[in-house]
C-alpha cells in the first residue's frame, strides 16, 4: 500500500487523529492525502498531500485542520461517482473515515457499493457508535459543559434560581448524563427514559418549601427544548427559571488528555488496519485492547445503559 486518504467530521481530538494518521503511515512509507471538506471535498477533488511536518503543531487544537462540510450531493449517485473518480484519479487504495454517525455510514457505502477499502475511526462528542465505548471527542465536550455548568451554579446558588441547561448529543442522553453526575445536578431529563413533569415540580416545590431553592437540571437537546421545560415548570410552580443552552461550545476547545491518547491510538491503529488489507470496519478500544468491529454494526443505533447513573443522580441530588 502506497497511498491513502483521510476525512474527517469535526469535533476535539480530530487533529491528533490526522497526526497519528500521516506519522503513522510515514512510518510504513505510505503517503497520506488530506481530502477537505469530507465528502463534499472528497466529491470536487479536494486534496493535498499530508506530510509529517504538515501536522505539527496540531496536537492541542480543536475542530479538524481538513475542514469539513455537509454533503447533500453523496447521498446521490452522482456524487458518489465523483467521490470514487477521485479517489481513483489520486491513487488512493484506503481510505479512513474520522467521524460521526453519518460519516461511518459514507464509509460503509464505499466499501459495500465501490469496493473502496475503508476503515472509520469513530469521532463524535455524542457518543452514540454503536458497539463503541467511547468516541474521540466526547470526553472533551463533557469537559466543556461542565465548566459552563460550574461557571452557572455560582450564579444559580448565588441568586437562589432554578437553570435549566441545554446539552447536545442527537437522540442520545449520554452527555446529559455525565454532565449531571460529574456536575452533581438535580435531574437530568433524557430521550432514554420517561419522566413526568408534575412530579418533577412537586419535588421542587417541597424541595422550595424545605428552603432548597437552587435547582439545576440537565436537559438532552433529544428530548426536549430546554425553553420549554422552563417555561412548564414557572408555569406549574411560580417559581423564576433561567436557560442556558450550551449548543457547539461543547463541540470545540483543547482536546482533553483522554481524547488525546485515544485519537493517537485509533488514528495508528487505522492505518495497521488498512495496511493488513482489512475494510469495511470501525476500530475501537477496550479495557486497553484495540478491536475492530463490521460498519454494518457500528452504524446501528446504540442502547445506552442509563439506570446506574440516572439512580445515582436521583440519590445524589
Ligand atoms: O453530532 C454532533 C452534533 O454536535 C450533535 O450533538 C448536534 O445535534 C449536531 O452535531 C449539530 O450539528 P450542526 O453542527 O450541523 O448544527
Amino acid at each position: 500500500m502506497k497511498r491513502i486518504g483521510i476525512l474527517t467530521r469535526d469535533c476535539a481530538g480530530i487533529n491528533a487523529c490526522i497526526r497519528a494518521v500521516v506519522r503513522t503511515a510515514s512510518f510504513y512509507n505510505i503517503e497520506v492525502i488530506g481530502i477537505f471538506r469530507g465528502y463534499q471535498g472528497l466529491i470536487n477533488g479536494e486534496v493535498k498531500v499530508l506530510t509529517r511536518r504538515s501536522v505539527s503543531g496540531i496536537i492541542n487544537q480543536g475542530g479538524t485542520i481538513l475542514k469539513t462540510a455537509r454533503s447533500k450531493q453523496f447521498l446521490t449517485e452522482e456524487g458518489q461517482l465523483k467521490a470514487v473518480r477521485t479517489l481513483q484519479e489520486n491513487n488512493i487504495e484506503g481510505l479512513i473515515v474520522v467521524g460521526g454517525n453519518g460519516s461511518l455510514t459514507g464509509a460503509h457505502l464505499l466499501a459495500t457499493k465501490y469496493g473502496i477499502s475503508t476503515v472509520g475511526v469513530p469521532a463524535t462528542i455524542d457518543n452514540d457508535i454503536n458497539g463503541v465505548d467511547l468516541s474521540i471527542g466526547a470526553d472533551t465536550a463533557v469537559n466543556v459543559a461542565l465548566d459552563a455548568l460550574d461557571k452557572i451554579r455560582d450564579t444559580a446558588t448565588s441568586l437562589e434560581r432554578i437553570f435549566v441547561v441545554e446539552v447536545m448529543g442527537r437522540e442520545c442522553g449520554w452527555i446529559a448524563l455525565q454532565v449531571a453526575l460529574a456536575g452533581g445536578c438535580e435531574e437530568v431529563l433524557i430521550p432514554e427514559k420517561d419522566f413526568g413533569i408534575t412530579k418533577m415540580c412537586e419535588d421542587i416545590t417541597e424541595g422550595n418549601i424545605k428552603g432548597k431553592v437552587s435547582w439545576i437540571i440537565i436537559v438532552a437537546e433529544g428530548k426536549a427544548k430546554a425553553v420549554d421545560i422552563a417555561n412548564k415548570i414557572t408555569e406549574i410552580t411560580g417559581l423564576e427559571t433561567r436557560v442556558a443552552v450550551l449548543g457547539h461550545i461543547q463541540r470545540g476547545g483543547r482536546p482533553t488528555r483522554i481524547d488525546r491518547i485515544l485519537a493517537a491510538q485509533l488514528g495508528s491503529y487505522a492505518v495497521e488496519i488498512l495496511k493488513e488489507g482489512k475494510s469495511d470496519v470501525c476500530v475501537t478500544k477496550r479495557d486497553n485492547t484495540f478491536y475492530t468491529l463490521p460498519l454494518e454494526e457500528a452504524i446501528k443505533p446504540k442502547e445506552i445503559k442509563v439506570d446506574n447513573y440516572y439512580k445515582l443522580v436521583k440519590i445524589l441530588l
